[in-house]
């Protein structure tokens, strides 16, 4: 199993390009299921967790063909049988969202449910709930989602009682082609969502309002094929701007708009550092100093992202004074404390939403795990800054959401190797 050896004491410094959104890649991969003609994605990221869905795709009999330049071309002209299977869902929840494109498209479809995961129960109630009040008849058998609708859905109002991005896009999804006007109420508002509803639109999608809390959607008998470009990962540029804060260091990172990272933006100036804004780039400076510590409590969009606190917990671990962290989108989202407090790290947690972290002058390298895909990037801060050669192990974590991250750190100064 590979692993990640880094040795710290680097400060970040130079440029580097970020990828393509990995949860702004998978909605659209599964979007292309709505039509039977040829769609191509461009800047979609290599990622393992696209590849998981590429090879769902093509388990339901969809064409996919990647070129040269890593666009992905899909043809759903005729799939096979309308069947999702718990090995391909069991690693990755977000194969759940092609139960929208199949139930709209084909009046039916099998999706095994995601089950547990490691960061929470993450339940699928408001997709079911939403895909019911179109019309869908919705059962749960031997762990899988049977939805039929042989007549088709039909638009209708639907009300989400928790904020969910999962959620709203596979309902976004399936009423592009439901019969009538969709109303989506208390929709999540993450820019993933807006690029996802500028897909389904250049697909011909009758769709306003993604990216507001209310989107309303008339349905079309049909989408037709088209091509999009993947918006860049919010996420991705994030980490490397928390790396380069928490080594003292300078970073540009490019091809990603500041718009789309006000929240972190404004901790990372509160952590004391100096940002500057141009068209397609951030750039970060420490001017060599430690950051400061910063309180963050997370919330959907446009509040700080959970995909963004355990980045911000290693900045905290070496920052000065002291910080409170509440998670309160997932339930079980501080497992990398331990690991960072193996590093010397001084972090409390309290319940299961907060967490007090009191910064040390300085980490020491220690072997670790990696537990989840954020929480191993913040390990990758943490071992950044500590003094001597930390192991992290597990890092198949990583490389669901990070494109290349050694190559990209390698490039900016990081002493990092992959190790097999
Ligand atoms: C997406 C992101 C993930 C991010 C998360 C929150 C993708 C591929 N993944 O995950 O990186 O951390 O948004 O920003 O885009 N919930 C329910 N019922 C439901 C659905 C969700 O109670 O039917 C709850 C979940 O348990 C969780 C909260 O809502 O507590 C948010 O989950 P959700 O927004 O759906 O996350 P994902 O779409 O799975």
């Amino acid at each position: 199993m590979d692993k990640l050896s880094i040795t710290g004491g680097n400060p970040l410094a130079g440029r580097l390009r970020v990828s393509g959104a990995k949860n702004s890649a998978l909605p659209i991969l599964a979007g292309t299921l709505l039509t039977e003609q040829p769609v191509t994605i461009r800047n979609a990221p290599h990622l393992h967790d696209v590849t998981t869905m590429i090879e769902l795709l093509g388990t339901l009999g969809a064409d996919v063909v990647i070129d040269e330049k890593l666009n992905v071309e899909v043809c759903a002209g005729t799939l096979g049988e309308l069947l999702a299977p718990y090995e391909l869902v069991k690693t990755m929840r977000a194969s759940f969202l092609v139960l929208g494109p199949l139930v709209a498209r084909f009046g039916q479809a099998r999706v095994s449910l995601p089950g547990g995961c490691a960061i929470g129960s993450r339940p699928v109630d408001q997709h079911l709930k939403g895909l019911e009040a179109m019309g869908a008849q919705i059962e749960v058998v031997d762990g899988y989602v049977h939805a039929s609708a042989a007549d088709g859905l039909r638009g209708n109002d639907v009300y989400m009682d928790v904020v969910t991005v999962g959620g709203t896009e596979n309902l976004m999804m399936a009423a592009c082609l439901a019969r009538g006007r969709t109303r989506l109420r208390n929709c999540a508002q993450e820019p993933e969502i807006t690029d996802l509803g500028n897909f389904l639109s250049a697909l011909g999608a009758k769709i306003s309002g993604h990216g507001t809390a209310t989107i309303e959607i008339e349905g079309v008998p049909a989408l037709h094929g088209g091509s999009h470009k993947i918006m860049p990962d919010r996420v991705e540029a994030g980490t490397y701007l928390v790396a380069a804060a928490a080594t003292g260091g300078r970073l540009r990172v490019m091809d990603v708009e500041a718009d789309i990272l006000a929240s972190v933006l404004e901790k990372l100036r509160q952590a004391g550092a100096d940002i500057k804004i141009g068209e397609g780039w951030i750039e970060l400076d420490m001017h060599g100093r430690r950051p400061r510590a910063v309180d963050i409590e997370t919330a959907p969009y446009p509040g700080f992202p959970t995909d963004m606190q355990a980045q911000f917990m290693a900045l905290n671990a070496v920052a000065e004074g002291a910080a409170t962290i509440r998670e309160n989108i997932f339930e079980n989202r501080f497992m990398h404390v331990q690991e960072m407090n193996r590093l010397g790290a001084d972090i409390e947690v309290h319940g299961h939403s907060m967490a007090v972290v009191h910064g040390v002058g300085a980490l020491t390298a220690a072997p670790v795990m990696a537990t989840d895909l954020r929480a191993s990037s913040s390990l990758v801060i943490a071992a950044l800054v500590a003094q001597g050669t930390t192991l992290i192990d597990r890092i198949y974590h990583i490389d669901r959401g990070y494109e290349t991250i050694e190559e990209k750190l390698q490039q900016v100064g990081a002493q990092v190797q992959r190790v097999t």
